[in-house]
């Protein structure tokens, strides 16, 4: 049972919460039949295998077993624990929550004291940037730089004072205790005593994540020069904040890129808001880093396509290579558009306009082709250390190709620019395979620890499947089933809560028992249970049949595997001599063969 939060309140918030409109704010779906279909989430892919049940307000992906309800999907989509999730939908749905008795304020509480706190940040950073004097030389430099003011509102836009404590004083006026400030970082612990802002005479450029809270917040110096620090200083790690899995601008620029499909990607805070006051509105940019699985698959959600514009300096950078094949990897189809030496888009934008801009994207080279010519460009092809250096950086790309014949055609390509054959760079690339690729071991590092997995029989599926469709069957099953028949923990666990949730129920809700568990196995083994079309809407009569020879089956396998050891056993009594004990086992033995081929239930 998820900790702390009382049932009645979850349930109050499961029923006010409409899993497809949910789910719609993430990713597009479309009507197949009974059920709403998308493009999972989860796991990369090309054809929509992720179905959404309006009737029984449940999800399940048929491509990699993602499963649940509301709890389930944002806990997933939000990286959050249950009560972190229940919160989120408390507060979207206007439950409240009562605050918990719990001694010691928990980790998911943290998470939401810095969200709550950043968000005072951005508001004082805002009211600096247009109330103090420092603050309107600031601003002043934001509007020669052509940033309208409606602009610097939607992206929250403000100015960190120069004066060491002016944050901090602000903050702890508004009762903000100096722990919480160095937690979300926004203040530092001096080195004799007192605190000190983090962030002194920048400007401040807040970091929403994808549901537009501020995770948060990067800050451009105003003045160049050693003693103000680097150019941008972003916020540390925070329990919200993780630079690696967040793309700034998403939450205002995924409607548009859900809609065009094709999503920009920059390097620049600066770059995507000009973008965006530009009309161009699909436009994110990476946090300083080179671009991670994480951040790849955010994209995947909504974009069949990532275009990068980034400053043509770096775009020859080895980080950058590597983070656009481990874009590539995550199921984007990966482009690059070249800008002219030394433009950034801000800059271009401003230079030569927006549709000019525009063109530029729409004229992007697919990733692979682009790295071919680099390639060519880079390396002498006719020398033998040219091929072999040229080969060397290609393989992990090739690797990392959307499909097979995305694969197939580049290393055709690459074999006639080399001039070698096309099987012999076939066989040094199915080698590095068979080391299994660098993207692909990165990418399972991210993944979450694997919960153990569930094997469950054919009839056990059946067993719970039946009982969530009506109380009777789970009674029915009840008085037949002994728990002993089922081998694996977990299941047996599942069934025992169905057995305790019907006896209190007038109706039997799948999505309530799914709220008792946090194991994603067995949240994947109830939702296929109540989704799987095979065994929904059974005539009663056909439904009771059914539980009948599953159990009886189960049964069948327990007397077997007893049978099994008894006669281990026995034997090896015989091997020994002890006729009396072999007699004993005998008769054991027996009696489970009547049982086996009788009517145990008699
Ligand atoms: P303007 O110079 O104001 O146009 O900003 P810009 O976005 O063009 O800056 P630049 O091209 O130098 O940097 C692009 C992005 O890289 C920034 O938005 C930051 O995210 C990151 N970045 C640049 N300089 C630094 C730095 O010194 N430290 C860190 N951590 N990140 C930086
Ligand atoms: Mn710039």
């Amino acid at each position: 049972m998820p900790q702390g939060i009382p049932e009645e309140i979850i349930d109050e918030i499961r029923q006010r919460t409409d899993l497809v409109g949910l789910v719609g704010e993430y990713l597009k779906l479309e009507r197949r039949g009974k059920n709403m279909v998308g493009l999972c989430p989860f796991h990369s892919e090309k054809t929509p295998s992720f179905s959404v049940s309006p009737d029984k307000q449940l999800f399940h992906c048929f491509g990699c077993g993602a499963s649940g309800n509301v709890f389930s999907l944002i806990m997933q989509m939000e990286k959050l624990t249950f009560p972190e999730a229940a919160r989120f939908l408390g507060r979207r749905s206007g439950v409240n929550i009562p605050e918990r008795r719990s001694v010691s304020p928990a980790e998911d509480d943290l998470k939401e004291r810095v969200f709550k706190l950043n968000h005072l940040a951005a508001r004082f950073y805002a009211y600096c940037l247009h109330n103090t004097t420092p603050g309107k030389n600031a601003l002043e430099y934001l509007l020669k730089r052509g940033i309208k003011q409606e602009t610097i509102e939607l992206f929250m836009l403000g100015y960190a004072p120069a004066d060491w404590t002016g944050f901090f004083n602000f903050a702890r006026k508004k009762g903000v205790s100096p722990d919480l400030m160095v937690q979300g970082g926004l203040v530092s612990p001096g080195r004799e005593k007192g605190h000190y802002d983090r962030f002194r005479n920048r400007l401040m450029f807040p970091i929403a994540n994808i549901s537009g809270n501020v995770a948060g917040f990067g800050g451009r110096a105003l003045e160049e020069g050693e003693k103000n620090g680097p150019k941008y200083l972003n916020s540390p790690e925070t329990p919200v904040f993780d630079k690696g899995s967040m793309l700034y601008g998403l939450n205002l620029a995924r409607e548009e890129i859900r809609r065009s499909k094709k999503a920009i990607v920059m390097e620049g805070y600066t770059d995507v808001i000009t973008a965006f006051q530009a009309g161009i509105r699909n436009a994110v940019a990476s946090l300083g880093t080179a671009l991670t699985a994480e951040q790849g698959r955010l994209l995947r959600y909504q974009a069949e396509t990532a275009v990068t514009a980034y400053d043509s300096d770096s775009a020859g950078e080895a980080a950058t290579w590597r983070g656009l094949a481990i874009l590539q990897a995550s199921g984007c189809l990966v482009q690059v558009a070249v800008l002219p030496e030394g433009s950034d888009p801000d800059s271009y934008i401003r230079q030569y306009g927006p549709e000019s801009f525009v063109k530029l994207i729409d004229n992007a080279s697919p990733l692979m082709e682009y790295r071919l010519q680099q390639l060519k460009r880079r390396f002498n092809l006719a020398s033998d250390q040219g091929r072999i250096n040229y080969i060397e950086e290609l393989m992990p790309f090739l690797m990392a190709a959307v499909n097979q014949v995305e694969q197939d055609f580049y290393l055709k390509r690459a074999s006639e620019e080399l001039g070698v054959n096309e099987e012999a760079l076939r066989s040094e690339l199915k080698k590095r395979r068979g080391r299994s690729g660098r993207y692909r071991e990165q990418e399972k590092k991210e993944q979450p620890d694997e919960q153990e997995k569930i094997t469950a029989r054919p009839e056990e599926k059946t067993i719970i499947s039946l009982m969530l469709q009506s109380k009777e069957i789970a009674e029915e099953a009840r008085n037949l089933l002994q728990l002993e028949f089922i081998e694996d923990p977990k299941i047996r666990e599942v069934i025992e809560e169905i057995w305790d949730l019907s006896a209190g129920e007038t109706v039997l809700s799948a999505e309530k028992l799914l709220n008792r568990f946090e194991d994603q196995e067995i949240i994947k083994l109830i939702t296929e249970a109540v989704t799987k079309p095979l065994w929904q809407d059974l005539p009663p009569l056909v439904a009771k049949r059914n539980i009948e020879d599953s159990i009886k089956k189960l049964h069948k396998n327990w007397v077997n595997k007893k049978l099994r050891v008894l006669r281990k056993k026995r034997e090896s009594y015989e091997a020994q001599g002890l006729l009396d004990e072999v007699n004993k086992l005998l008769l054991e033995e027996q009696e489970l063969l009547f049982k086996k081929d009788g009517d145990p239930y008699r």
